[in-house]
């Protein structure tokens, strides 16, 4: 197969890509993600397609979404933190551009896509995870990627960490992604800040803003980077975070990377070395057995978008 397209739906930005069997991408377009609408967004997807198919010669299309999709990767049956529900996405896109349309999950697509051309080029076995305003995970076994019975493994951010923590956007309480997100950052950002404290107060300030509600996860990230006390906090708690359920996931799939992308991997250092501390001290069996290494997303942001393209072009195993 020679060209495929890439679309990574995000929550504000629908970036799509003409991408070569190298995983190069060629020609770039993208658009504004609609506000709550499917309607709007599959419009918005086929346009972006459009224009790319109209000046060169592509066979498929593959769209990443952030959410659970079926086996035969069409529907997105579920999405925790967008409007998509039962939505034949794979159908609907595919019906009006007249070529193949392959729908994955946005975070299986980030983990193939650092799999095939990234950071676990050379791992036969990898996990990986894209923090942003929730949590993906994509699994790679036997250099292939673990699907399920269903098509909906590997939905790393809902494992449960709290008995009875906080209710999540899937329905369930004390998922992963409500501590380690970058909405959990927000949210934890926002309770130092209503709490009054002089940290706090100081880094709002070092934000440029002074009402609490205005905080994003951005401005703790860029904060953390100049230095603010508070923000590193913040930053480091989610770190631990994130390395306390990695471990619980080394525990699982005994992998060689441990891949970590998607927004909130920006705060680099900071994040890494605390995400990688909480790790060692977690893993079950400690210092008696092989570690996985760790790494950032190589591919950035264009992971989720050159994962799409290469799985469209693959059928899924039949094992
Ligand atoms: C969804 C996943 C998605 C992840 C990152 C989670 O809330 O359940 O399907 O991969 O967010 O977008
Ligand atoms: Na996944
Ligand atoms: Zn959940």
């Amino acid at each position: 197969m020679g060209l495929t397209i890439g679309i990574d739906v995000g929550g504000t930005k629908i970036a799509a890509g003409v991408v070569d069997a190298d995983g190069t991408i060629g020609a770039r377009t993208h658009r504004d993600t609609p506000a709550d609408s499917v309607d709007a967004t599959a419009a918005a997807i086929v346009d972006a397609a459009a224009e790319l198919i109209a000046a060169h010669e592509v066979e498929a299309v593959g769209i990443g979404a952030a959410g659970f999709v079926s086996s035969d990767r069409s529907t997105v049956l579920f999405a925790p933190n967008l409007a998509w529900r039962d939505e034949p996405l794979g159908a609907r896109v595919a019906e009006q551009l007249k070529i193949p349309v392959v729908v994955e999950n946005d975070a299986n697509a980030a983990a193939w896509g650092e799999f095939a051309f990234g950071a676990a080029r050379a791992a036969e076995h990898m996990v990986c995870i894209t923090v942003g305003t929730g949590i993906g995970g994509g699994v790679v076994i036997d250099g292939e990627l673990l699907r399920g019975a269903h098509g909906v493994a590997a939905e790393l951010g809902h494992m449960r960490v709290v008995p009875g923590g906080h209710r999540c956007g899937c329905g369930a309480r004390g998922c992963w992604e409500q501590y380690a997100s970058g909405r959990a950052l927000v949210r934890e950002g926002r309770a130092q800040a209503e709490s009054g404290s002089l940290a706090a107060a100081q880094m709002l300030s070092v934000c440029g803003i002074t009402d609490p509600a205005e905080l994003t996860g951005p401005m703790i990230t860029e904060a953390a980077a100049a230095g603010d006390p508070c923000a590193m906090e913040l930053l480091e708690d989610l770190g631990r975070w994130l390395g306390e359920g990695l471990a619980s996931i080394a525990t699982l799939f005994d992998p060689s990377t441990i891949v970590i992308g998607g927004g909130v991997s920006a705060a680099k250092e900071l994040l890494m070395k605390s995400a990688q501390v909480a790790f060692e001290k977690h893993l079950p069996a400690r210092s008696n057995r092989p570690h996985p290494s760790f790494g950032l997303a190589e591919l950035g942001n264009d992971a989720g978008l050159i994962g799409a393209a290469d799985l469209a072009r693959r059928p899924v195993p039949v094992l």
